[in-house]
């Protein structure tokens, strides 16, 4: 009988024996996945795991510094790297999807790549990879059909030629959560939604300047808070913003404006391979789009995604 106690105890025998007293490099996401494996890795050899956390500018308001801090009070030894402005001038003036995610996962491997050629002695790549990554590997992102190139911290091996440390690849989501648990990681981690790893390059249609990531940023965290203030975080797979490439009229007082659109996306799911919109209250979403257009300089008009995957995806991009 499969039990956290039991995985957690062999997992960091296998660990220690598998590394012995050589060096693990990791990067962070600040997602589930990769915050469990580290915890793990971290029980079994302790300062010889080396934690790298890449700021990209795409993550959520204030996500970086909140979730870098967690991770010193776990005591991982994690560096922190800010790589805003590399990601900002390569991205600018690029507006297709696969080009835009292309551009973060070729960065992304750089920046870590140079993180940890920095570090001496290293001789493994700790991921947190989980089941379903490596069946979706194969079968969604097959030779012949690409409908969304995936970037995640999995992206990494065939370029760099290091052993990889994966303790959860044979764990589904709920058991990496209940493992997350057995090994103390706070609630705030384990009942996060899923965030993709291109962040929200993806969730603005068209060209990405720092000033769109700001105002998206805003209103996601208007809306994240919301869900959380109603009770209706937990009850969503996921939730987030978009910001449309669209502008319309409004009024503003006795002024004209011309400003753009947030589409407020939220889903059900059990698996993110299908899914259907959420039927969220409508005082709930009433409030959420008097909040951002009020509260969120540049929007002027907030609007619900009532799609469903398939055949939409849940992502825009
Ligand atoms: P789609 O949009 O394909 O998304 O219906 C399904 C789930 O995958 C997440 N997603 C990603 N996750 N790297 C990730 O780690 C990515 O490049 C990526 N793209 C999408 C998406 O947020 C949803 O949970």
């Amino acid at each position: 009988d499969w039990t956290p106690a039991a995985f957690v105890q062999e997992t960091i025998e296998k660990i220690r024996n598998q590394v012995g007293d050589k060096k693990v490099v990791m990067a962070l996401s600040g997602g589930v996945d990769s915050t469990v494996a580290a915890e793990l890795i971290h029980k079994a050899i302790g300062k010889n795991l080396y934690c790298v956390f890449v700021d990209n500018g795409l993550l959520r308001k204030d996500e970086y510094a909140t979730v870098l801090d967690s991770y010193k009070h776990m005591g991982l030894n994690v560096k922190g790297v800010n790589a805003q402005e590399l990601f900002y001038g390569e991205l600018k003036g690029v507006s297709d999807p696969e080009t835009k995610r292309k551009i973060i996962g070729r960065l992304f491997i750089e920046v870590f790549q140079q993180e940890s050629t920095q570090l001496q002695d290293i001789s493994f790549l700790g991921q947190g990879t989980i089941y379903p990554d490596v069946i979706e590997s194969v079968s969604v992102n097959g030779p012949s059909v690409t409908i969304k190139s995936h970037h995640n911290v999995g992206g990494l091996p065939e370029k760099m030629k290091m052993g990889l440390v994966e303790p959860l690849r044979f764990l589904f989501k709920d058991e990496v959560r209940r493992v997350g648990r057995e090994i103390g990681i706070s609630e705030v981690f384990l009942g996060r939604h899923p965030f993709p790893g291109p962040g929200l390059a993806i969730r603005i249609l068209g060209d990405i300047t720092p000033d769109k990531v700001a105002m998206l940023q805003e209103a996601d965290a208007i809306y994240i808070d919301g869900l959380r203030d109603a009770g209706l975080y937990d009850k969503v797979w996921q939730a987030g913003t978009i910001l449309l490439p669209v502008q319309s009229v409004g009024v503003m007082g006795d002024e004209r404006t011309y400003e753009f659109t947030i589409a407020l996306r939220a889903v059900t799911s059990t698996d993110g391979m299908t899914a259907d919109w959420a039927h969220l209250p409508y005082e709930f979403l009433a409030k959420m789009s008097n909040d951002i257009i009020n509260r969120v300089k540049g929007i002027n008009r907030v609007v619900y995604d009532i799609s469903s995957k398939p055949p939409a995806t849940i992502e825009w991009e």
